[in-house]
Formats: structure tokens, sequence, C-alpha cells
């Protein structure tokens, strides 16, 4: 598990070992904490290997599959590690492309020459033309407007290729839609390093009293409140998609496939403030400003693909992404730096 430490890929490493499957981590630490690696081994019930390594580093990386894990070689990797915040990708351009896209160039070549040749990418909703009307689907018009979601496309135009030239690739491209919510046990969550770009851990720092009020970007959209609508999907939901995924490589000959992980529910940014002061008894200030540049108006998934091919549902509802939200966020105010 690449990026292994970080927000999605914590969640997704305890599902694993829940599930009995044996997992080492790479993450170079760079956008997260190390104090999650013990949280991970008390909820998994066993501590996986971790390797502090950033995925360009081909020598390390060779060394992590020549040792591979409790005894065995890999039979799959999922890939997490990259950066992901589009405004700083719009500031510096080949930093996003040199970690994510000469990131994911290195991890396969190392994977091919260890022929361990199962992979599951994070991709995103961005790679489809926001334009686009929703639900989305996994064969509808694509066309990601700043360079993160262009290397997110760049990386599964690459993966495509890969089984054309060698069927012994099995790739799995999962398009996650909002990614919300924490463990409900509270221990492992999201945990941004400065100010928060995304809606959900604005909210929780600002019911925690971090920040003063959140601002609504925009309330004149062609939505039915006028404010911004999304698909948020419970983040361990999305664990349980990249298990799924997994499951299906193990089972499924050959091939590149591509899946939605959402809930093909949209919620509105007024929707999401009311359905969190509901959970947490708080209220959010907030004042409408401007629209942010960039932001389409509505993006929902039509999850209808995962569902068949990969037996996979979301479940948990915006009361559980709420609920779960704020309780990382009570027992955890400083993220994993709190005492
Ligand atoms: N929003 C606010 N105030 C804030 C933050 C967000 O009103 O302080 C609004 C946005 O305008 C948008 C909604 O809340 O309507 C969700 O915004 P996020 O930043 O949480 O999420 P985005 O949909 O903009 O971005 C997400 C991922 C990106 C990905 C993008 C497109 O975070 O990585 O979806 O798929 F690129």
């Amino acid at each position: 598990m690449t990026g292994g430490a970080g927000y999605i890929g914590s969640h997704t490493v305890v599902e694993l070992l829940a599930r009995g499957h044996d997992v080492a981590i790479v993450d170079s630490l760079e956008n997260a904490h190390p104090a999650v690696l013990p949280r991970i081994a008390e909820l998994g019930g066993r501590e996986p290997p971790f390797h502090r390594l950033d995925v360009r580093d081909e020598t390390g990386l060779a060394e992590v599959f020549a040792r591979g894990v409790s005894g065995g070689a890999f039979e799959a990797v999922v890939h997490f590690a990259g950066r992901k915040a589009v405004g700083e990708s719009v500031a510096d351009p080949l930093a996003y492309w040199d970690a994510n896209v000469n990131g994911a160039i290195v991890l396969l070549r190392v994977m091919q020459k260890a022929a361990v040749q199962r992979i599951v990418f994070s991709s995103s909703a961005t790679v489809y033309d926001c334009e686009a009307e929703p639900p989305l689907r996994e064969n509808g018009p694509t066309g990601p407007i700043n360079p993160y979601g262009e290397t997110k496309y760049a990386i599964e135009r690459m993966l495509t290729a890969l089984p054309i030239a060698d069927p012994a690739w099995r790739v799995s491209i999962l398009r996650y839609f909002n990614p919300v919510g924490a463990h409900p046990s509270g221990r492992i969550g999201e945990d941004p390093a400065d100010t928060p770009n995304n809606l959900m851990p604005f909210v929780t720092q600002v019911a925690v009293g971090r920040r003063e009020k959140l601002r609504v970007f925009g309330n004149d959209y062609p939505t039915p409140d006028g404010t911004g609508v999304r698909d948020y999907i419970h983040v361990v939901d999305l664990a349980l998609g990249h298990v799924a995924a997994l499951e299906f490589l193990a089972r499924k000959a050959d091939g590149c496939h591509v899946h939605n992980l959402g809930t093909g529910r949209g919620t509105s940014v007024l929707e999401m403030i009311h359905a969190f002061e509901a959970a947490s008894g708080r209220r959010i200030p907030h004042e409408i400003v401007e629209r942010r540049p960039g932001d389409a108006a509505a993006v929902w998934a039509d999850p209808a693909k995962a569902a068949r091919e990969l037996g996979w549902s979301a479940r948990l509802d915006l009361a559980a992404m709420c609920r779960d939200a704020w309780r990382w966020q009570q027992a955890n105010p400083g993220g994993y730096r709190t005492p």
C-alpha cells in the first residue's frame, strides 16, 4: 500500500488487516503523521511493516518488493501515494507531474520487474468533464481542468496501456467522489497539514473552535439551494471499495477496469452544514462569498457499475459521515499532533 499512512490509505489498511490480509505500508510521511501507525495496528489487530520511502526511490522500492510481506511476495499493490491539492497543483505543476506521474512510472517499473502485476489505483472524479450532466458514468466525457486532475488522468492512460502490452497486468482504476468522515472509533481520520481546502475538514475545524467561520463559495449555482452539490462518501465505504476491487482483480483474469466510488446522491453545501449541525449539536457560523474559481455546480456519481461488477455499494449515510468526522475531530482537535 503506497500512501498507506494517509487519510484514505490508513482506513483501507485497517479494513484489509481486519479481513486477514497481510499489508506492508510505503509512505514518505510528507503529508502524513507517524502517529497514525500505532493506531492502524490498534484497529487492525496487528502492526503492518512500514517503509518510509518516496515511491520515486526506485532502489528503495525494489528492496521493499524483494522483502515482500509475511515471508511471501506481494500479490497486489494499492497505489494511493501522491499529491492531491488542486490549488497547489496550479501553483506548482512540475511538483505534481513529478510526484504523481513519475512516482507511478517508477512504481510500475518496479512492479513489472518483481512480477507483481495487479494494481488498484486512486483516481478521482476530477478526471471527468465537470460541465457534464450528472450522474457521471465511467464511459462519459473526461476533461480535467487542473494539473492535479491531469496527472490522475495521465496515470489512468498509462495504466490502460499495460494489459494491452502484457496480459499479465490486471488493473483497477477507482474514481473517488468526495471522501469524508473517519473511522467510527475516532482513532484515525483526516488531518490536513494547513488550512483545509475541502469542505468537511473546514466544517469540523469551525465546530471545534479552531476557525471562526466557514465561507460558502457561491449561492448562485443552478442547484436547488444555489450552493455547490457533491457526492460525499464515507471513507470507510471508500476503503471497502478497495477491498472489493482487490477481490475483483483476484478472481477476474485480465484487463483494465474503471469504477466510480460514490453514493449516487448529491448534497449541497448548505445541506451538509445542516446535517453536521444536527450530528454535532454545534452551530456552524458561515457566510456566503464569491464562487471559488474552477468549481463545478453539481457532481455526483452513477455507482451502478461498481455495484454490478465489484459487488460494492456505499452503505453509510450523511448522518454517519458527519457523526464520525465530528467524533474524530473532537477526540483529536489538533489531528495526530494532539497529545
Ligand atoms: N466549499 C465551500 N467552502 C469551503 C470549501 C468548499 O463552500 O471552505 C464548497 C465547494 O465550493 C464545493 C463543495 O464545498 O461546492 C465541496 O468542495 P471540496 O473542496 O470539499 O471538494 P471539491 O469537490 O471541490 O474537490 C474534490 C476533491 C479534489 C478533486 C475534486 C474534483 O477534494 O481532490 O473533488 O473531483 F479534484
